[in-house]
């Protein structure tokens, strides 16, 4: 409700410094006016470091006056925004939303087509859907052909050098795309979203000067306003970051390719700082989303039929939602044991361990999974309701980063590798049959050898069934980037790396080998990649199976056969393993409930 009102006091303060050539006021809409030569124009009033293209206007000021006087008074845009603000905003309303800058001739007579690419986390995968729904509303069709597009949209990633060098290759490939468009067409319009619009905005703009829009990771709401100002012919950007924007209200347009899974933004942001991340620049403060529009979104899912939820975020375990007066509390915030957080300790909010025992409450039928946790937010209680939850999954990714307190410490990860380590044990021992998961970088600033055979130490000692394996990529901005030196030589870092893979490969075996002979509930997603003659989901733990399509027990009781189908939950006895996947023979179909009963949960 407070962003609807600060969008719409954007808008005000961007169309009173734009006003001059962009916005006509035409109440109670706004009708966007092809611009002059001065690009900016419109933008200037979202991003203070936009420079203003005032002075390159002619006979501005009068005809400014003269409008500024025919034009609304700010009441008119604060009855407008306190109507806003009165309103409940649930999903379903919130199709009722149009721009009101958008003039009915810009879309209405040609609706635009939208190619839209996602690169880097499952966040940007998420927020692809978000901003795809927020386009939706606002006229725009979605072609899966870029020929076919009007205007393209990369979702960008900025986490390391190599995720931003292929989006500038792409950049490349697109703006020659424009520039031999037909001239009768009308032309390609380029936008970068995310990351890496939010750390390199005004560097986009200029060095690719056919980019149209750049919009950070919290200005999607103002994607039509962008991609209008765009029409025109100008450049324009809204970086801003916001502390409260979680796009609660935003139904996201599910386009995974499978029907049974779908992931749920429950947080936004970072606060942890640690020295190598440049995520606390690129997506901002952490925010929580109300517990009430998760509630409803997950529930609108298993209504759909949806068997798996993953709840997201960039530190989901740290969610704190203090929407609502009766959360406030002063009760200080439990750590994980042995565990320090790089800022000050927070105080009460409804947190993680109540959202997951409300979402798992939901639906008996539906998997709970989530990610991506920092290893320091996990009290006892978490642990406790996945155990007693048949539905949450026994998976845990615990990214560790290094395997040397002195590097950790120089990571500021707020843990050593002892407290570490005993919190593996810990969950090991609250739950048994965990699966667990793990993010590493090789080269960190200062890392010695013997860091690197800690790190290859701890690796044999956790024994992760899955590992995402990084060589470090220095980030302007970063801490690291500021106080220390990336001296590690890139060969050395990439002999480290595959040391590191080769360890982790070697335990991920073993580990995935103890599911030999057992019996394990499999979720069915699809047929399998490598032979149609075989079926592909996942178990508990999130290792993927593969077994023959063939047809088993209906599992009702009254001997009836059936081939499962992608949704479906399927008893298989494992019969052989790799690092990577599972084999076995399916047994019975099954529900989730009834095979707790069986045993064959894990
Ligand atoms: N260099 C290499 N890897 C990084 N990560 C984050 N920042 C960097 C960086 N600068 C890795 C961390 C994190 C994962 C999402 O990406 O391992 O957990
Ligand atoms: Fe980056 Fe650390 Fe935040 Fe993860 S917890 S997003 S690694 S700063």
């Amino acid at each position: 409700m407070r962003r609807a009102q600060e969008a719409k006091m954007q808008s005000i303060r961007s169309c009173i410094v734009g006003g001059l050539r962009v916005c006509r006021r035409q109440p109670p809409r706004w009708t966007l006016q092809p611009a002059g030569p001065c690009s900016w124009a419109s933008t200037r009033g979202l991003d203070p470091e936009v420079p203003s293209g005032e002075a390159k206007c002619k006979g501005g000021l009068e005809d400014f006056h003269a409008k500024l006087a025919a034009g609304p008074s700010l009441q008119h845009f604060l009855q407008d925004a306190g109507a806003v603000q009165e309103t409940h905003r649930l999903p379903a309303e919130a199709a009722e939303d149009s721009a009101p800058y958008l003039g009915s001739s810009t879309l209405a007579d040609a609706p635009r087509k939208v190619y839209l690419e996602t690169y880097g986390c499952q966040m940007n995968v998420n927020d692809t859907e978000i901003a795809w729904s927020i386009l939706q509303k606002n006229g725009y069709l979605r072609t899966s052909s870029l020929e076919e597009a009007d205007v393209v949209l990369l979702v960008t990633c900025s986490i390391r050098e190599k995720a931003e060098q292929t989006i500038w290759n792409r950049l490349r490939y697109l703006t020659a795309l424009k520039s031999k468009r037909p001239r009768l067409q009308a032309p390609l319009r380029i936008g970068i979203l995310g990351c890496m619009a939010e750390r390199l905005k005004e560097k986009i703009l200029e060095r690719e000067k056919l980019v149209d829009v750049v919009a950070g990771p919290d200005s999607y709401r103002d994607l039509p306003r962008l991609l209008a100002v765009a029409e025109t012919g100008q450049q324009a950007a809204n970086v801003l970051l916001s502390l409260d924007e979680t796009y609660a209200d935003i139904l996201p347009v599910h386009t995974s390719t499978s029907p049974t899974s779908a992931f749920v933004s429950i947080m936004r942001g970072c606060d942890n700082m640690c020295t190598y991340c440049i995520v606390p620049f690129t997506r901002g403060r952490e925010r929580s989303r109300p517990v009430a529009s998760i509630l409803q979104e997950v529930q609108a899912l298993s209504d759909q039929g949806v068997k798996e939820v993953t709840l997201l975020g960039q530190n989901v375990n740290s969610y704190r939602d203090t929407s609502e007066a009766q959360f406030l509390s002063a009760t200080p915030t439990q750590l994980s044991r042995g565990f320090s957080s790089a800022y000050k300790p927070k105080q009460g909010g409804l947190r993680f361990a109540d959202l997951l025992d409300r979402v798992s409450a939901i639906d008996p039928e539906m998997r709970i999974r989530f990610t991506s946790p920092h290893p320091k937010d996990f009290p006892d209680e978490v642990f406790q309701l996945m155990k007693e939850r048949h539905n949450i999954c026994k998976h845990l990714h615990l990214p560790v980063q290094s395997g040397s307190t002195r590097i950790l410490e120089a990571m500021r990860r707020g843990y050593t590798r002892e407290a570490y380590l005993a919190l593996v044990h810990l969950i090991r021992d609250s739950l048994p049959d965990v699966t667990l998961s793990s993010d590493v970088i090789a080269g960190f600033c200062g890392e010695t050898e013997d860091d690197h055979r800690q790190t290859l130490s701890l690796l044999r000692e956790v024994g992760y069934n899955t590992a995402f394996i990084f060589a470090y990529s220095m980030r302007e901005k970063t801490r690291a980037f500021h106080r220390l030196q990336d001296d590690v030589p890139p060969e050395v870092k990439q002999r480290r790396l595959k040391e590191l893979m080769t360890v982790f490969r070697e335990e991920a075996s073993w580990a995935n080998a103890a599911a030999v002979g057992r019996v394990q509930v499999v979720l069915v997603e699809s047929t399998s990649k490598r032979s149609a003659l075989d079926l592909c989901g996942r178990n508990d733990g999130n290792i993927k199976v593969i077994f023959p399509d063939v047809e088993v027990d209906d599992g009702t009781g009254m001997g009836s056969q059936v081939r499962v189908q992608p949704g479906d939950y399927v008893l298989v006895k494992i019969s052989s393993s790799s690092s990577q996947t599972l084999r076995g023979t399916p047994l019975r179909r099954t529900t989730l409930k009834g095979s707790t009963a069986f045993g064959g949960a894990d």
